[in-house]
């Protein structure tokens, strides 16, 4: 048993003082820290300073490690160039990160809080070193081919990866799927891919409108796509039709990356299947794409996920840094409000997302815990997560199914 003390606890839901909480692999009890130590005498106790602040591990719903090479490679400021540039590098690009690299990725995230996260596996070449990750690993094996010429070929290809993913399922690596995108997957593979997603039980990620090139190519077969298609894939229509494509879900709980050119009946169609939007306001930044309407998805009660994305397009997979980019990207929310909902997202409703056990500090709970220091001067214990945001680099202390780590 092991039991940490810190002055605040945001579990997320509230903020509660002067408690402790005692954990194996779950969180056992939640009382003060005399009562606890009476309980369990024999407990190894972690007590923290003035101002320390325990809170659920984050949750990086969507990373896609085997870019983890790319520092300065890619183009950034256009979504169409952005994509070019990956098609033009990623030779070089997926082969300079090897195993060491994407387990250095992975330490990374691991420093900075990120007790579990969703890993999109385009090869499969980062599939080693997730099974052997500390973190909770949910693994995305992706399948992507608008060409229907090549779908049997791909779907082969994805279906093997999945089958020897789930050779290694255990407790903490979770098998699962991603469909890349309604323009990069033909609507038959997307069909097939999910189906079987369904028939196994396997929870589904996909790209969904990240781009104005990607509505305006969906919805009227014109804007940048059209040349892209044209020139590179030979195609002149495009591989799925939104609404078809939002339709094969139907039933199935799933994760929608981005979502920031989706327009208010398909946001509807997410809430009401209670899908999950994951949010990665760097990336969408940096390629051009803009920013979700935080307001709109709330109002229409939509789980909403945080994610770094790749460090194809982002300079970090420190989730905090992620979080500050949001809070200062929707400059019109409330920041403490802001970022309230932003820790909520990155911890428990990302934990519902993937369907873990975990994501918040709750008696039977995953112990996913982390603890971080806030400044000797904090004065409102209201605004604590705001300045958890603002002074926060790496937690102290990251503990995974109450094992600790630095
Ligand atoms: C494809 O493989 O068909 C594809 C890949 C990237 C963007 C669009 C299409
Ligand atoms: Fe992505």
């Amino acid at each position: 048993m092991k039991i940490v003390k810190t002055d605040f606890i945001l579990t997320p839901h509230k903020i509660v003082s002067g408690k402790a909480v005692a954990f194996k692999e779950r969180v056992v009890d939640i009382e003060d820290l005399e009562t606890l130590k009476k309980k369990y005498p024999s407990a190894t106790i972690f007590e923290y300073e003035k101002n320390s602040c325990l809170l659920p591990g984050f949750i990086n719903t969507h990373v896609h490690l085997e870019f983890s090479a790319n520092r300065a490679a890619l183009a950034y400021g256009n979504f169409l160039i952005w994509l070019n540039s990956v098609i033009k590098k990623r030779e070089e690009l997926v082969p300079n990160c090897d195993r060491k690299c994407i387990q250095k990725a992975i330490k990374n995230m691991l420093k900075s809080g990120t007790t579990t996260f969703g890993a999109i596996s385009s090869y499969g070449y980062d599939m080693i070193p997730c099974v052997n990750a500390p973190q909770r690993v949910v693994y995305f094996n992706e399948v992507i081919g608008s060409n229907p010429a090549a779908a049997d070929v791909l779907y082969n290809d994805f279906l093997q990866r999945v089958k020897e993913s789930k050779e290694y399922a255990d407790k903490k690596f979770i098998p699962a799927i991603a469909i890349h995108s309604p323009y990069s997957v033909h609507r038959v593979l997307a069909k097939k891919a999910i189906d079987f997603a369904k028939e196994n039980g396997l929870l589904i990620s996909t790209h969904f409108m990240e781009s104005r090139a990607e509505r305006e190519w969906l919805d009227k077969g014109v804007g940048d796509f059209k040349p892209f298609f044209e020139e590179f894939l030979n195609q002149s229509i495009p591989a799925n039709r939104a609404k078809d494509f939002l339709t094969l879900f139907e039933g199935t709980p799933s994760l929608f990356v981005h979502c920031v050119w989706a327009n208010e009946k398909e946001l509807e169609i997410i809430g009401k299947e209670k899908h999950t939007i994951v949010h990665c306001p760097v990336s969408n930044r940096l390629l051009g794409n803009g920013a979700v309407d935080l307001g709109k998805t709330k109002y229409l009660g939509i789980n909403l996920a945080v994610a770094t994305d790749g460090l194809s397009s982002n300079y970090s997979l420190n989730i905090y840094e992620e979080l500050k980019a949001a809070l200062f990207v929707h400059y019109h929310i409330d920041p403490v409000t802001l970022s309230f909902d932003l820790i909520r997202a990155a911890t428990i409703n990302a934990a519902k997302a993937l369907k873990i056990d975990t994501g918040e500090v709750e008696i039977g709970k995953l112990a996913d815990l982390q603890v971080v220091k806030l400044p000797k001067d904090l004065d409102t214990i209201d605004q604590i997560p705001l300045h958890i945001l603002l002074h926060t680099q790496k937690p102290d202390k990251v503990f995974i199914g109450g094992e600790s780590y630095e």
